[in-house]
């Protein structure tokens, strides 16, 4: 049978029963046994079938199956085994829009850096959830979402897209995103495994790290991850890890990932990073979107070298066995997507709540927020806040219905041309701002002229600066200005007016030369759908903001692992990031190792201009009453008060600060607590053992000894500290 006849029937079948039960998935060993079953059953020709994916679109000689939803993947079904196609949409902040091929319209959460500044996997899963209901009304089933690569350097052109610099922050919540992605039976990915986290060069550039900073790092985020959310899939990335491509290395596929932590979905390929078909022994299982490679690798070739070589013939039914896994264990082939419109009002709801627990209060001099109703003139300056809130540019892009508000294009030339655009969302601050204070006179200026900002705001009692960076997949940024002569329009209103708020939406850490000379900033990251809303409910005080750094804003580059972005001097900036035939590039993690962000900070004794875990509220909290306990499953406790007037949300955070080998820095508990004025709330949250350890070449390691910790308001506010007394305990993984 074609694929398409398949797919189209899968469709139409499906789309009649909106409101069907769900069909709960087998659990772990069942899914196990039903795809061995399934496997076995397979011919050849149709393992590899499921190991080939092409983009859903129609370029490169593709042809997209009849009612095959235009996405970024599709890999054919097998319909005499009920094995449903895969339809892949990229979906990390919302279902994307992908370049406008597809104007259907989908809610478009906030961005990554957002929602890992709620440090609330409750409202991560919520956000799962949602997405993934979203994807199935457009008839996908998997989800390229789940990015959790660390924040390494406040310059890379992907921050916005993922969640912070914490291995344990970024793998929780990442993991709870998962997690709420496949309640609702769609696969969800975490990606890019693994240390994808600058973009110069992303093709060719070789990540260079040793294994035990790597497994206490980076590794470790997917590791909590994979843990909490059981994603289907793992993307691999585009770079080099430690010599080989990240999606042909042994070392990390079948080294850590299937071997050392047992994972049993499948590893796709990112787009475009398959270089030839023994990938597949180094343990990839598929090969995405092929016509972004130089060949199709793991079609005929797979099946010529399963004819002739044993190993792939053994290697294709286990590659197949993992696919198969997945949708059983999600539930993907018993509950298919069912055609339906989405609900705008709903995912506008949970994108504003995600938007206002993510906002971060930065500074709030004399309490100039939240801003008195009875303001009589404001001025509101710049990014485009009469007309919408910016995001951040490439695959991850969504869009909701019309489009995009504002789209300037950034670049005119090649075939990323269409995707790389400056977007807005229809979600005005202005109107907000102006719906929350109909008594004032609120004028806008767009800010392309310091000298006319500051004219305007000689005459307003309070003024409000939008001030945007925008980022993008395929391109990091050259330094941490705000582009466009903006540190200078800020600058001339603030010469001119005492109460300037500055509202932030960047896609991740900023200068701020300003700092000093204005009251208020606020850091909006990438708002959302509802972001305009969102924006105005915390500058009038209905959101009491909540959201705390989950990356360390620096005080300047010289303060970074690496001053200079590595590639800048000798890399063109390309969003395909292929290089010059035969250009290389190192770069080094070892400098900081597994002292990524603040733990760096607190290795050099830096100060950073906000550190990670900082964020003001319009209440105020006690943190108190630290304890830890020792043995196996060690816990901190602690408690939080709030002694202010308003209600309010804080994040108790507890960081590791000594072991018996000296001064350290890690977060080993967090959690966010909502409490009324003068409530206490105590919690106890478990500690994770591998981040009371090294990583030895004996696997984990404690050392027996004193170990302190404290309690932060951030991770270089450090209140309370206590001390406990471990015993020395090796473990490691089953070989
Ligand atoms: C990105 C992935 C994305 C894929 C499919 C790639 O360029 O790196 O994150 O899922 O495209 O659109």
């Amino acid at each position: 049978m074609r694929p398409w006849l398949c797919c189209a029937a899968l469709v139409a079948v499906h789309s009649a029963g909106a409101f069907a039960r769900e069909a709960s998935p087998p659990e772990g060993a069942a899914a196990d046994r039903k795809a061995a079953a399934t496997e076995a059953a397979l011919t050849d020709e149709e393992r590899v079938r499921l190991l080939n994916g092409i983009m859903a679109v129609p370029f490169g000689g593709a042809v997209v199956p009849e009612g095959v939803p235009f996405g970024a993947g599709y890999i054919a079904g097998i319909d005499r085994l009920g094995i449903p196609a895969l339809t892949e949409t990229d979906a990390s902040l919302g279902v994307s829009y992908l370049g406008g091929i597809r104007r259907d319209g989908a809610t478009a959460l906030p961005s990554g850096l957002a929602m890992g500044a709620s440090w609330n996997p409750e409202l991560m899963r919520e956000g799962g959830a949602l997405i993934a209901g979203e994807a199935h009304a457009k008839g996908f089933n998997v989800l390229l979402a789940g990015g959790i690569n660390l924040v390494r350097d406040p310059r890379g052109g992907r921050n916005f897209e993922y969640l912070g610099e914490d291995p344990l922050h970024s793998g929780l919540l990442g993991g709870a995103a998962v997690a709420g992605i496949q309640s609702r039976h769609v696969i969800s990915t975490l990606k890019h495994f693994a240390l994808n986290p600058t973009e110069t060069g992303r093709q060719f550039h070789n990540a260079i790290i040793a294994d035990g900073a790597f497994r206490m790092s980076d590794l470790l985020a997917f590791e909590i991850a994979i843990e909490q959310g059981q994603p289907g899939s793992i993307m691999c990335a585009y770079n080099r890890v430690n010599g080989p491509q990240a999606c042909g290395s042994d070392a990390l596929l079948n080294g850590v990932l299937k071997r050392d932590w047992g994972y049993k979905g499948w590893v796709m390929s990112d787009w475009g990073a398959v270089r030839s078909t023994d990938f597949a022994l180094a343990g990839l299982d598929q090969q995405s979107g092929s016509q972004l490679d130089a060949a199709v690798h793991f079609g005929k070739p797979l099946l010529d070298a399963a004819a002739r070589d044993k190993r792939y013939r053994k290697q294709i039914g286990d590659m197949s066995r993992r696919v198969l896994r997945s949708i059983y264990a999600v539930g993907v082939d018993a509950n298919p997507p069912v055609k339906a419109p989405i609900d705008v009002a709903a995912g506008a709801a949970v994108a504003q709540k995600i938007a206002g627990q993510g906002m971060v209060l930065l500074q709030n001099r004399g309490d100039i927020l939240p801003l008195a109703a009875t303001a009589k003139r404001i001025l509101v300056v710049g990014g485009y806040a009469d007309a919408g809130v910016l995001s951040g540019g490439g695959s991850s892009q969504s869009q909701g219905e019309g489009g995009p508000v504002v789209s300037l294009p950034m670049v005119a030339e090649g075939m990323f041309a269409p995707i790389m655009a400056q977007n807005y969302h229809r979600s005005s601050p202005l109107k907000a701002i102006r719906a929350r204070a109909p008594k004032a006179e609120v004028v806008y200026r767009d800010g392309r002229y310091a000298a006319d900002a500051a004219l305007a705001a000689q005459n307003a009692d309070i003024v409000i600066v939008f001030a945007t960076q925008w980022t993008t997949e395929g391109l990091d940024v050259p330094d941490l200005s705000l582009p466009g002569g903006q540190d200078d329009v800020i600058a001339a209103v603030a010469k001119a007016n005492s109460n300037v708020v500055v509202v932030l939406q960047t896609g991740g850490p900023v200068m701020m030369p300003w700092q000093r000379d204005v009251g208020a900033i606020v850091e909006a990251w990438y708002p959302g759908a509802r972001g305009g809303e969102a924006i105005a409910a915390v500058l009038f005080g209905d959101v009491n903001p909540s959201g705390r750094l989950p990356v360390t804003f620096p005080a300047s580059v010289a303060q970074l692992p690496r001053p200079a972005l590595p590639g800048a001097d000798s890399v063109e900036p390309d969003f395909a990031g292929y290089g010059k035939p035969g250009q290389t590039l190192d770069i080094d993690y070892n400098i900081e190792g597994a002292d990524v962000g603040y733990r760096w900070f607190a290795r050099k004794a830096e100060k950073p201009l906000y550190a990670f875990g900082f964020g003001l509220s319009y209440t105020r909290f006690d943190r108190l009453g630290l304890a830890v306990s020792g043995g196996a499953a060690p816990t901190a406790s602690f408690t939080i008060r709030n002694s202010g007037a308003r209600d309010g949300a804080d994040v108790g955070q507890v960081y590791l600060v000594e072991t018996p080998q000296g001064k350290i820095r890690r977060l080993v508990a967090f959690s966010r607590v909502d409490l009324k004025p003068g409530e206490a709330r105590s919690v106890t949250v478990p500690i994770d053992p591998r981040l009371l350890a090294e990583w030895t070449a004996r696997g984990w390691k404690i050392s027996g000894g004193t170990y302190r910790f404290a309690l932060g308001a951030s991770a270089d506010e450090l209140l309370e500290e206590v001390g406990v007394q471990l015993t020395e305990r090796i473990w490691n993984y089953a070989k």
